[in-house]
């Protein structure tokens, strides 16, 4: 036979494939992306997740919440990290976030931990990540592992954050609308909704249900008339302290039980988007399935969460390696 130049067919097809495989590599993220270039990332993590809630419980909460409204902006890309500038108003200064989000402070612990252990290799977005897994094991969730291997997005405006994240005031519909922009089914909003069993919420974010709920009627008739009388003491109408704040959960503001759903079956959901997913049958369906199964859940959580993890995360070359979360590389 005479020799050729020319490729034979299967290792055209060899290198097809070892050309697909590297592409979804590079498109994916990994399990134990650190373990060479930074061993015991994950650990250094956890140890700052844990002294951080020694000094306060709530941040569990906080971090939870800080790892949703990163991945909702932008993709999990830390940009909700970032501090404003002069000539810049970024994510954290818009009023969802301002003065609510908290647990930043952890996470500059991390990553300074982090810095000096294995300078510039684990990003931002991934140590909110670990972050959040942490904080629901600690709070009494199941752990999970998380794929890691997102770079840190050089962009953070405050603007994006209303068209992203939901409004308290949100209606099924919209929230499954906002939902399926990042990729979400209406059964992981219902899943992820539980989250709403830890931490707390501003009087500002649900008021409007006690004092001003339309042109007709003050209060909200979908709210249980008892728990409104105790939440308008707690959030008295016209307060001017921005600062006032209630358990979601009052019941168990620290435990990631499946207390969210036993309290909107009470119709003592606190936001209207809590409330809301017992006006259609299937949100009611699974509302009252995760209120039943709350071992089932805890898996269901779980799961959303690494799915949640995903969303528009930058890979490879894309990005950067931040060295301060707070602020893009110069
Ligand atoms: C379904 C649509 C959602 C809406 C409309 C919503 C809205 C809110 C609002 C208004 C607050 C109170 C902020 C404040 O005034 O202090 C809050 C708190 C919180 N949210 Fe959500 N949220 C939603 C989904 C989620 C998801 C998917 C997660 C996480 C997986 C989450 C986690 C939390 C946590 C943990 C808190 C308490 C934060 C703290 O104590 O610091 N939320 N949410
Ligand atoms: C206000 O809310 C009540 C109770 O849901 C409803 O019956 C009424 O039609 C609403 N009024 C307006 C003006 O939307």
């Amino acid at each position: 036979m005479r020799h050729t130049e020319m490729p034979t067919t299967p290792m055209i097809l060899g290198m097809a494939l070892l050309l697909g495989f590297l592409v979804t590599l590079e498109a994916q993220l990994q399990l134990g992306f650190y373990t060479q270039s930074c061993g015991f990332a994950e650990f250094i993590v956890k140890d700052e997740v844990r002294k951080g809630l020694m000094t306060d419980s709530g941040f569990a909460a906080g971090l939870i919440r800080l790892h949703f409204h990163d991945c909702f902006v932008r993709g999990c890309d830390g940009s909700v990290l970032i501090d404003s500038t002069a000539s810049n108003v970024a994510e954290k200064d818009s009023p969802v976030n301002n003065p609510s989000l908290r647990g930043f402070e952890i996470i500059d612990n991390a990553k300074a931990k982090l810095e000096l252990m294995c300078k510039g290799v684990v990003s931002c977005a991934d140590i909110v990540a670990f972050a959040a897994r942490d904080a629901v094991e600690m709070a009494g969730g199941l752990g999970y592992d998380v794929p890691a291997g997102r770079r840190d997005g050089r962009v953070s405006l405050a603007t994006d954050t209303f068209t992203n994240l939901p409004p308290p005031t949100a209606d099924v519909n919209l929230l499954t609308q906002i939902f399926a922009n990042k990729g979400l089914t209406q059964e992981e909003m219902v899943i992820l909704s539980g989250a709403h069993t830890v931490g707390q919420s501003h009087c500002t974010s649900f008021s409007n249900r006690l004092y001003t709920y339309n042109t007709t009627t003050s209060q909200d008739p979908t709210l249980d008339p008892n728990y409104a009388a105790q939440l308008k003491q707690q959030c008295p109408q016209g307060s001017t302290n921005p600062s006032l704040a209630v358990p979601m959960d009052p019941m168990s503001p620290f435990s990631l039980d499946s207390g969210y759903y036993m309290a909107v079956l009470a119709n003592r959901g606190l936001f209207s988007s809590d409330q809301t997913l017992l006006t259609n049958s299937d949100t009611a369906n699974q509302v009252n399935q995760n209120a039943v199964n709350p071992y089932l859940w805890r898996r269901k959580f779980a799961a959303a969460m690494v799915k949640m993890g995903q969303i528009g995360v930058l890979t490879g070359d894309a990005g950067e390696i931040r060295t301060n979360c707070r602020a893009i590389n110069q």
